[in-house]
C-alpha cells in the first residue's frame, strides 16, 4: 500500500540531509515492496521570510492526510530565533499531539565514541522524553518588561493525563523488548517538589501493571554524570520535555555526535513525525558537507513505525557498514560529502 509522506525539508542543512533520505526511501521502493508518495512543503526561514507565514490552517488540515512527515531542521540567522522553532517545529509536535518523543541513542562502531573502554553494547538505549508539556507549554510572560525590576516566568506545566501517556508508552516500550529492560525515571524531584513529584507518583502508580520491567530512579544532573560514566546503566529512560531535550544531545555525542542521532515525534494514534535531532546549522549549510546520518535513521525509524522493519533493518545495516569502511563526511573523519554519502548508502542497499 502506498505511504504519503510530507516532507519539510526546512532550512540550512535541512534540505542536504533530507534529499538524501527521500533518495535513500526511493531505493528502499526499488529493492521492496514499499511504495511511498511525496509531496514536498516548502516551510521555513525563506517561505517565511517572503509571505510572514510559519504553519497555516490549511497547510495542517493537508498534512493530517499523510501517513507521516519527514522534516529536517528549521532555524535561520535571518530569523530571531524562536519565532520558526516555535511557529513550525513546536506548532506542528503540537497540533498534531505528538506526545511521544522518542530519541534512541546507539553507538554503531566503537571507534565513534569519545568514551574510553566503551562498546555498542553499552551504549544501547532509548530516551523517551515527553513532547508537547512541561517547559515547553509556552505559559508565562513578562512583567515590568524593559525596568530594572522585571520579571519573567516560564512556567512548567506537567498534566496528569500527559505525564501518564508518555510514562505508559515507556514502559510498554521497555516490555516489549526482546530482552529484558530497565525503565528509569529522570526527574529533578528534589527541586521541582510540585511538577516532579506528579512523574514520581505516576511511574511508582504505574509501576504496578509492569512488574516485569525494572523500575530506577535518576536525578537529572546525576544521569547527565552516569551517561558519561556508566551508560550501560541504561537500556530506556522516559523524562520531561526539558530533560529529553538537554540530555539527548549529551546522548548524541557518546553515540558519535549530531550527525547521527534521530528523533520520532510519536503519536500512536495520529501523525507522527521524524526529524534529525540536530539543527540547520547554518555554520556549514550549503558546502555539501552535513552528515546525512541522522536524517536517513530518522527516515529509516518512520520506515519502522509505519510498519516496515525488515525494510528498516536494511537501512540502519546499510549506515552501519559504511561507518565501518569510513564512507562518512569529515564530522566522522571521513571525506565523502553529503550527496557521496547518500549514493554510498543506495549502493549498499542494492
Ligand atoms: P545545530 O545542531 O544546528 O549545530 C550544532 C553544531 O553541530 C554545529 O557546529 C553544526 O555544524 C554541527 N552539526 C549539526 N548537524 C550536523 C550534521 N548533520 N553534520 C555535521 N555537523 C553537524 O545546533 P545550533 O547551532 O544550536 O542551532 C542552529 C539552528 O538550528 C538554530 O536556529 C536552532 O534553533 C535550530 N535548531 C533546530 C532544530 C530542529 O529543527 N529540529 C534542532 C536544533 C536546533
Ligand atoms: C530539538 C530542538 C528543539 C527542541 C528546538 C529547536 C525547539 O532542540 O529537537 O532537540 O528543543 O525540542
Ligand atoms: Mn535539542
Amino acid at each position: 500500500m502506498t505511504k504519503r509522506i510530507a516532507v519539510i525539508p526546512g532550512d540550512g542543512i535541512g534540505p542536504e540531509v533530507v534529499s538524501q533520505g527521500v533518495k535513500v526511501l526511493k531505493k528502499l521502493e526499488e529493492i521492496s515492496d514499499l511504495d511511498f508518495e511525496f509531496k514536498e512543503f516548502p516551510l521555513g526561514a525563506e517561505h517565511y521570510l517572503k509571505t510572514g507565514e510559519l504553519v497555516t490552517d490549511e497547510v495542517k488540515e493537508e498534512l493530517a492526510n499523510f501517513d507521516a512527515i519527514y522534516l529536517g531542521a528549521v532555524g535561520d540567522p535571518r530569523v530571531e530565533p524562536g519565532v520558526l522553532e516555535h511557529g513550525i517545529l513546536l506548532d506542528l509536535r503540537f497540533s498534531f499531539d505528538q506526545y511521544i518523543n522518542l530519541r534512541p541513542i546507539r553507538l554503531y562502531d566503537s571507534r565513534f565514541t569519545p568514551l574510553k573502554d566503551k562498546s555498542p553494547a553499552d551504549i544501547d538505549m532509548m530516551i523517551v522524553r515527553e513532547n508537547t508539556e512541561g517547559l515547553y507549554s509556552g505559559v508565562g510572560g513578562f512583567l515590568k518588561k524593559d525596568t530594572e525590576d522585571e520579571v519573567a516566568t516560564q512556567e512548567m506545566v506537567n498534566t496528569y493525563k500527559g505525564v501518564e501517556r508518555v510514562t505508559r508508552y515507556a514502559y510498554e516500550y521497555a516490555k516489549n523488548q526482546s530482552q529484558e529492560q530497565k525503565l528509569t525515571l529522570c526527574d529533578k524531584s528534589n527541586v521541582l517538589t510540585y511538577a516532579h513529584d506528579l512523574w514520581q507518583r505516576v511511574f511508582v502508580e504505574l509501576g504496578k501493571e509492569y512488574k516485569s520491567v525494572d523500575q530506577d530512579h535518576m536525578l537529572v544532573d546525576a544521569m547527565t554524570m552516569k551517561l558519561v560514566r556508566n551508560p550501560e546503566d541504561f537500556d530506556v529512560v522516559v523524562t520531561c520535555n526539558m530533560f529529553g531535550d538537554i540530555i539527548t544531545d549529551l546522548g548524541a555525542e557518546i553515540q558519535g555526535g549530531m550527525g547521527l542521532a534521530v528523533s520520532g515525534n510519536i503519536n500512536p494514534e495520529g501523525v507522527s513525525m521524524f526529524e534529525p535531532v540536530h539543527g540547520s546549522a547554518p555554520d556549514i549549510a550549503g558546502e555539501n558537507k552535513a552528515n546525512p546520518l541522522a536524517a536517513v535513521l530518522a527516515a529509516s525509524m518512520m520506515v519502522e513505525i509505519l510498519g516496515y522493519s525488515k525494510e528498516a533493518a536494511k537501512v540502519e545495516k546499510a549506515v552501519k557498514l559504511s561507518l565501518q569502511n569510513d564512507q562518512t563526511t569529515p564530522d566522522m573523519g571521513g571525506s565523502l560529502t553529503t550527496d557521496q554519502v547518500g549514493d554510498h548508502l543506495c549502493s549498499l542497499l542494492e
